[in-house]
Order: C-alpha cells, then structure tokens, then sequence
C-alpha cells in the first residue's frame, strides 16, 4: 500500500508534527557540527559555521514564536524559561561566529562551545519528561502546530536567502553591561 505523503504549501517538504519536525531539526544540525569538525580549509569551515548559524536561528525563532508560547500554561514554566535563556545565550555566540572567521582567534572554540551548549539544550527539550515530552501529554494540536512550524520556517529560510535576515534576537537579555577585553594568555592579541 502506498503511504500517503503530504505536502507543505511550499518547498515540497514532508508534512511532520511539531515534535517530528523540530527533532528533525535537532539532527541536522548535529550533523552540521559534525560536518564542521572533520572539515578542512577555511572556506569550507566558513561555509558551514554559516549554515550551523543559520539553521539555529531559524530553529530558536520557530520555537520561540510559536512552539515555546503554545506550551506555556501546559508545561512546567522553569523549563520554558530556561529554554528562552538558554537560546539567548546561543544567540550570543552565533552573533559573534557570523561577525567572525575561521582566521580569528578562539573562532573554533566558540563554534565547539555553541555545539556543546546545544547538545546540552537538545537534551534537555528530548529527554524523558523534557519539553517535548510534556508537550505529547499536553493538549496541543501537534500537527497543526508542526504545519504552522513549517509555513513559518520557510517564510524565514527566504529572508535568509533574499538577505533580509536581522540579526539573531535576544529575548530575555536586555542588554546588561558589558566590556570588551582581550585573554590575558593570548601574546599574540596582546598589541
Ligand atoms: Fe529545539
Ligand atoms: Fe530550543
């Protein structure tokens, strides 16, 4: 029997729930990290930290605009509000990442850390009793949820494509001060 296959509006992508298709998005861009550890050559390194960036801030944007507020009231609020703090801080390191290169110092380690942070995120929304466990038990529309995830996702991918894309946008930090200095062990950022 041929299994019915839906598909969305626009992009021809397979109709998933919310669940589904924000664990799918987990994945890739798991393997993007991947992907950019064992890549060799700055132009390649460049080219995939881009797409990592991309991707997550499609990924932050759709769970923060729509997933995030459709579990609020039905899910513990602690997680959902570490959830949001855990994002921004990404945000911080994909901003820096994105104005960055793979010739600048410490540019490796700030994509190994926002991989690390991440996976711990990832983690936390998948496991037993995480956030997309306690959004299976809520009474949410999940499907419905998952088609609104994927219009808005492609709505975002060609304002990427187009260029329009702001920069990532924090939500729970407000801009507490801040002062630029350099490593101390680092001579050679030292003039
Ligand atoms: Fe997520
Ligand atoms: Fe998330």
């Amino acid at each position: 029997m041929a299994r019915a296959t839906k598909k969305s509006a626009k992009g021809g992508a397979k109709a998933r729930d919310a669940i589904a298709l924000l664990k799918a998005d987990h994945r890739e861009v798991m393997d993007l990290f991947d992907k950019f550890e064992k890549a060799k050559g700055g132009d390649r390194k460049a080219a995939l930290a881009e797409k990592i960036c991309q991707e997550l801030m499609i990924h932050t944007m759709i769970e923060e605009e729509i997933f995030y507020p459709s579990l609020r009231g039905q899910a513990e609020d602690d997680m959902l509000d570490e959830a949001h703090v855990e994002h921004d801080g990404a945000k911080v390191l994909i901003s820096e990442i994105l104005a960055g290169g793979p010739d600048d110092p410490f540019y490796e380690a700030k994509v190994t850390v926002l991989r690390e942070e991440i996976k711990h995120h990832v983690k936390e929304e998948e496991q037993r009793g995480g956030l997309f466990a306690q959004a299976k038990s809520a009474d949410i529309d999940l499907k419905q949820l998952g088609e609104q995830m994927m219009r808005r996702k492609q709505e975002l991918k060609s304002q990427f494509e187009s260029g329009e894309m702001s920069p990532p946008e924090t939500r729970t930090f407000h801009g507490g001060e801040l002062s630029r200095g350099k490593p101390f062990d680092s001579p050679q950022l030292a003039a």
